[in-house]
């Protein structure tokens, strides 16, 4: 029996746990819009975040249901997923992410966003720049994001950042070396692996959105699952 026979069976019109979920596909338990609205709470009052979790917790998920709450005239996100960059691929990367010319050394790289990044604080529009597997960052763009949220702003940083990665990138951040860094980022979440009801909801919320009408799981295999998933 093929897999599509097993979809046609239970009337499913799409895979139910496909890697990739549309954003209107999210599973965003109350747990998880907490967790999003304190994200935005900070990221109003231009302060930083470090979001921090075992892989496969639902951390780049949740990013993306910030996204969509980000996605107002107040903010210019900035996606940085290629956190293997040196110093100036780095700033490359944010420039061209801000729609700026490219440029040519670190150095000037850092001047045009500096600029920009003052000019969008006079619109009243606030730049956040996500660096997802931040765990990856090299030690010169660590100590580049301290200099970036420190540099010679008004009271508040012009700018916000938002470092995700994996436990050891909290470890990693409180070292002496990186403390300047790590003090300013206000909020720190830490996501846990689901329990076991989380992890029951999380499965029939994707089966109901792959089109199941009515439960395909019995109780203990819910458990068994989640067991096996270590809530993951
Ligand atoms: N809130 C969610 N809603 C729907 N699916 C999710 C959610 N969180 C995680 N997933 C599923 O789990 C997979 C891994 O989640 P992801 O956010 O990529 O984890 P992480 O970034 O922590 O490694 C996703 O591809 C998706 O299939
Ligand atoms: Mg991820």
């Amino acid at each position: 029996v093929s897999i599509a026979n097993w979809y046609a069976h239970f009337r499913l019109t799409k895979p139910p746990f496909d890697k990739s979920v549309e954003d209107h596909d999210l599973w965003l338990p109350k747990a998880k819009q907490d967790l999003t609205d304190q994200l935005l709470k900070s990221l109003t009052e231009r302060r930083s975040a470090l979001i921090v979790g075992e892989p496969g917790v639902g951390k780049t998920s949740l990013l993306r249901a910030l996204r969509q709450r980000l996605a107002t005239p107040e903010f210019r996100v900035t996606y940085c997923h290629n956190t293997t960059l040196g110093k100036r691929d780095f700033y490359r990367m944010l420039s061209t992410g801000l729609d700026l010319q490219p440029k040519a050394t670190a150095a000037a790289l850092f001047h045009a966003i500096t600029t920009h990044v003052a000019e969008l604080g006079a619109q009243r529009i606030h730049p956040v720049f996500v660096l997802d597997e931040a765990h990856m960052l090299r030690q010169d763009v660590l100590d580049h994001l301290h200099i970036l949220l420190n540099y010679d702003w008004d009271r508040l940083p012009l700018l916000s950042i938002v470092l995700v990665g994996l436990p050891e990138l909290a470890a990693r951040l409180s070292l002496r070396c990186n403390r300047p860094l790590y003090t300013r980022l206000h909020l720190r979440l830490v996501l846990e692996p689901a329990n076991p009801s989380g992890t029951a909801e999380y499965i029939r919320h994707r089966l109901t959105r792959a089109g199941a009408s009515h439960p395909i799981f019995a109780s203990d295999t819910l458990a068994l699952l989640h067991e096996a998933s270590l809530g993951n």
